[in-house]
């Protein structure tokens, strides 16, 4: 979704600017621009040639030669009012062009804001939501002169989640920015002010990190920072350290950070299971930064898991492991299902809310409403001090590093070994688990990062593997128990990449419906490895034979057994059943990878998608 960037008191702000949004691009995103003040005026670049707009803007940055050009505005658009163009493109000026504005998010009330400053003969060039901030600042800069005091007059008529930044020509230097729900982060360096929507755009150059609440109105001027609440109470940025370093938010090499982010799955389990599997300790797990009532989590009698997309597969993957261990019912939601089905909640019942990014805003108003009612909420974010995870009662962290290329691969390894930690960390707690079961389940864990290396280190192997269903245009990918959501991941990260029509059902559920449209000219993936239901599964691929479809399969190494079943297969180690969701997810994530690649797309950024999807 948009990508915002603001800088202030920057010598080389075009380039600043321009790189942000590159590493900004991942979040998705139709068009970008720019404005940078020079020469007492604020110029502005839009694009809208798709995924190649900020390639364009870049060739822009030669124009803005002025030694006052040290303030400006980026913002990379995800259309949602009004379609992708250079006049719908970001920043939106006022009717003078004295203001500039950059915004992530909807104005729900536009339409009747746009209504009343139209009767006041207020002039529009665009068809955003955005643009109304703009000429709302415009009004509210007749009473005062600081951009930063207009915004919080302006915010408070605004509905919606959003976030804004902007500024104006007779202070270029002091930026205003604001949010509520959407994303935003505040940064400096030595003299330098940065805003930006996520915390790669700055990585590098900014030393200091803030974070302000819902509703902070904050004025950032060459470094400095003047916080305050609508009323005009101060209030304190938060500081944040940044443990992500640049090299982990560039390609190193690699052809595109899918590429990247497949191979970095060993360090991202490694680091999310760093020091928190005690082993030979007696307390099991360490969450540090669980921070929850003991007693409170005692008293819990029902977990509900929520997430959106490849989020919501890992709470499923898990899902398992809580309830094998924990003997505890887990029901499991789709975020933006969950709310509008009025679950009963109570204090005895625990969500858990999983999310990469942590600003999802669908999982964010679930989550919203869980506390609403009164239960335990617990979040697994990718992102420190990310809008869940400040919420939330209780947050455990993936330490998987950023995560660019849209489509999820290494986070969502990390968030199944995150979620069966707390599931071994709570049936320790409950005392439902046998020391034995526990026992095995955490040698597995420790044991994990390697095997899922013999596995990445396998990458070649494994395209040629995908090679072989090139031609093919419809997939099906079946698997049961354990192997069902990571048929439903496989099935979501082909269409995400490669946009063919791909489907995930229970192995079972096969002859109920969908084997109807099985024929040769189909492919079906069966995850086969070698767990509980893996007769049944074997059972169902005969059925899947008969219709004469392509069967490509994930099975164990060395289980020839079942490899002679299909036409050809991905191999996979063997580890604990309710861990062969993360080593059988990664050869999937490499037939997307592969069949989008061979028909030309970018992996990376995917049409139509973002990768924080901050809109209802
Ligand atoms: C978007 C992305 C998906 C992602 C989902 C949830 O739809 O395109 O790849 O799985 O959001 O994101 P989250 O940050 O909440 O995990």
């Amino acid at each position: 979704m948009c990508g915002i960037i603001g800088v202030s008191g920057v010598h080389d702000a075009p380039e600043v600017i321009v790189e942000a949004l590159r590493r900004l691009e991942y979040r998705g995103y139709d068009s970008a621009g720019m404005t940078i003040y020079q020469d007492g005026r604020l110029v502005r670049v839009r694009e809208a040639t798709g995924t190649h707009s900020v390639e364009l803007l870049s060739k822009h940055i030669k124009d803005f030669q002025g030694s006052d050009s040290i303030s400006g505005l980026g913002h990379n658009r995800w259309a949602t009012h009004g379609k992708p163009s250079q006049e719908n493109a970001h920043p939106q000026f006022d009717c003078s062009g004295r203001v500039a504005v950059v915004h992530n998010g909807i104005v729900e009330n536009f339409l009747e804001l746009k209504e009343e400053l139209l009767n006041h003969g207020h002039v529009f060039s665009s068809e955003t939501d955005t643009e109304v901030i703009a000429h709302l600042l415009e009004v509210a800069l007749i009473e005062t002169d600081r951009i930063d005091f207009a915004l919080a007059e302006v915010f408070s008529k605004l509905r919606g989640a959003m976030a804004i930044v902007a500024m104006e020509t007779s202070r270029p230097t002091l930026l205003a920015c604001v949010r509520r729900t959407s994303p935003l982060i505040i940064a400096t360096n030595d003299g330098e002010g940065f805003i930006a929507s996520d915390i790669p755009a700055i990585l590098g150059r900014a030393k200091h990190y803030y974070q302000i609440d819902d509703g902070v109105v904050a004025g950032v001027e060459l470094g400095e920072i003047n916080a305050f609440k609508l009323d005009h109470e101060p209030a304190e940025p938060r500081e944040f350290v940044v443990t992500w370093d640049l090299s982990r938010s560039a390609r190193d090499g690699y052809d595109d950070f899918m590429s990247k982010e497949i191979m970095e799955q060993p360090q991202a389990i490694r680091d999310t299971l760093a020091g928190r599997l005690q082993l030979w300790d007696s307390s099991g797990i360490k969450l540090d930064e669980l921070r929850l009532d003991l007693e409170q989590l005692l008293g819990v009698n029902k977990i509900f898991m929520i997430g959106c997309g490849t989020s919501y597969h890992a709470c499923m993957a898990a899902r398992y492991a809580i309830e094998s261990l924990c003997k505890i019912p887990v029901e499991l939601d789709v975020a933006s299902e969950f709310r509008y089905r009025e679950p009963k909640l109570d204090p005895q019942t625990l969500v858990i809310a999983v999310s990469q990014s942590g600003e999802t805003l669908d999982t964010i108003a679930a989550l919203a409403e869980a506390s609403d009612s009164g239960a335990i909420s617990l979040v697994v974010s990718n992102v420190v001090d990310s809008s869940m995870a400040r919420m939330a009662d209780a947050v455990i962290y993936t330490h998987a590093g950023p995560e660019v290329c849209v489509a999820s691969t290494k986070t969502y390894l990390a968030q199944i070994v995150a979620l069966e930690l707390f599931a071994i960390y709570f049936a320790k707690l409950k005392g439902t688990s046998t020391a034995k079961e526990i026992q095995a389940l955490a040698t597995a864990l420790t044991d994990l990062p390697d095997k899922v290396e013999q596995l990445t280190n396998r990458f070649a192997e494994m395209i040629q593997v995908a090679s072989k269903v090139e031609a093919f245009e419809r997939f099906y990918f079946i698997g049961r128990n354990v192997g069902f959501p990571v048929a439903l991941e496989g099935a979501l990260k082909l269409k995400e990449l490669s946009y063919l029509p791909a489907e995930g059902f229970p192995a079972g559920e096969l002859k109920h419906g969908p084997i109807a449209m099985l024929d040769p000219s189909s492919v079906v993936v069966a995850i086969a490895t070698r767990g509980r239901l893996w007769e049944k599964v074997m059972a169902n691929l005969q059925e899947v034979k008969a219709r004469g479809a392509k069967v490509l399969l994930v099975a164990n190494e060395g289980d020839q057994q079942t490899i002679a079943e299909g036409d050809a297969a991905f191999l996979v180690p063997q580890t604990h059943p309710l861990l062969s969701p993360v080593l059988d997810t990664i050869p999937l994530q490499v037939l997307a990878y592969h069949l989008a690649r061979f028909r030309g797309f970018d992996v990376d950024r995917p049409r139509n998608l973002a990768k924080t999807v901050t809109v209802e």
